[in-house]
C-alpha cells in the first residue's frame, strides 16, 4: 500500500513512523509513505501557503494554489486515489472505516493546519474529510498519523501473528477481552483460573462472556449492531438485570 501525504509540518512524521510495527511494514515493503512538504509547491518568493479570510475574521486560511499543485504533481490530475482531508469536520474514524482504508492499494492524506482550507480544496480536490474525534486539534499532522497507524497494522503480515488483528477491541463490534501474562499472581492478584486451566473451549468461552460484558459496561451503544447469537443476547439481558441489583443496592 502506498500512502502518499501532503502537509505544512513534514517533520512530524518520521519520529513516528520509524518505530516498531510501522517501520517494519515498510522495510518488509508492505507499506510507502511519502510526506510531502506544502510549502515546496508554492511559486511565489515567500512560499506562502496561508492567507488572511475573505469576509474577515481571525485566523488565516491555506491558500488553494500549493495544495493542488502538490497534490496533482504527485498524483496526477484529477487523482485516482482517494485524497482524505484531515478535519475535525470529517465523520469520525471507526474500525470499519480503517479496514475499508486498508483494502486501497494507494491512499493520499492532507493534513489541514490553521482554521482550515480554502473551500475549493475541499470541494474539487478532496474526495474523503475525515476526523478522529470530536475535538479540535493544531492541524491533520497528528490525525494522519493516527489514520495511518491504524491501517498499517492491518496490512497482511503487518502483525506478527496473522490473526493479531482478528479480536481486537472494535473489529468483532465488541470490546476485547482482559489479557493476563505472567506472574500467575503479582500482589496478591491472581489470573483467573480458566486462563491457566489449558481448557480451549472454556477459555474462549470465558472471553466472549468477558468481551460482552465490558461492553456493556463501557460502551453498551456498541452492542446494537455487533453480530450476537440468541443465548448472548439472553446473557446480556441477564447481566443487564443484574447490575440494576447492584445500582439498587447502592
Ligand atoms: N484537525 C484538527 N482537529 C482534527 C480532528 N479532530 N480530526 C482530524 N483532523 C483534525
Amino acid at each position: 500500500m502506498q500512502i502518499d501525504v501532503f502537509s505544512l509540518l513534514p517533520s512530524a512524521f518520521p519520529p513516528y513512523l520509524e518505530l516498531s510495527i510501522i517501520k517494519r511494514a515498510m522495510e518488509n515493503g508492505l507499506l510507502t509513505v511519502n510526506v510531502h512538504d506544502i510549502r515546496a509547491y508554492t511559486t511565489d518568493k515567500h512560499h506562502v501557503t496561508d492567507d488572511a479570510p475573505y469576509g474577515g475574521g481571525g485566523g488565516m486560511v491555506m491558500k488553494p494554489e500549493p495544495v493542488f499543485r502538490a497534490v496533482e504533481m504527485i498524483l496526477g490530475a484529477p487523482p485516482v486515489c482517494p485524497v482524505i482531508l484531515m478535519t475535525p469536520q470529517g465523520r469520525v474514524l471507526d474500525q470499519a472505516t480503517v479496514q475499508d482504508l486498508a483494502k486501497h492499494p494507494h491512499i493520499a492524506v492532507l493534513c489541514g493546519r490553521y482554521e482550515g482550507v480554502d473551500e475549493r480544496i475541499r470541494q474539487h480536490l478532496v474526495t474523503d474529510e475525515i476526523s478522529i474525534g470530536d475535538y479540535v486539534l493544531t492541524g491533520g499532522e497528528l490525525p494522519a498519523l493516527v489514520l495511518i497507524d491504524a491501517v498499517a497494522r492491518l496490512l497482511p503480515g503487518a502483525l506478527g501473528d496473522p490473526d493479531g488483528a482478528l479480536d481486537d477491541s472494535h473489529a468483532t463490534g465488541l470490546l476485547e477481552y482482559p489479557h493476563y501474562t505472567r506472574p500467575v499472581e503479582f500482589r496478591g492478584w491472581q489470573v483467573p483460573e480458566v486462563l491457566v486451566s489449558g481448557n480451549h473451549a472454556q477459555i474462549a468461552r470465558w472471553r466472549r462472556q468477558q468481551s460482552l460484558a465490558r461492553t456493556l459496561g463501557k460502551r453498551p451503544d456498541m452492542l446494537e449492531n455487533a453480530h450476537l447469537t440468541q443465548a448472548e443476547r439472553d446473557l446480556i439481558e441477564e447481566m443487564k438485570s443484574t447490575m440494576n441489583d447492584e445500582e439498587r443496592e447502592e
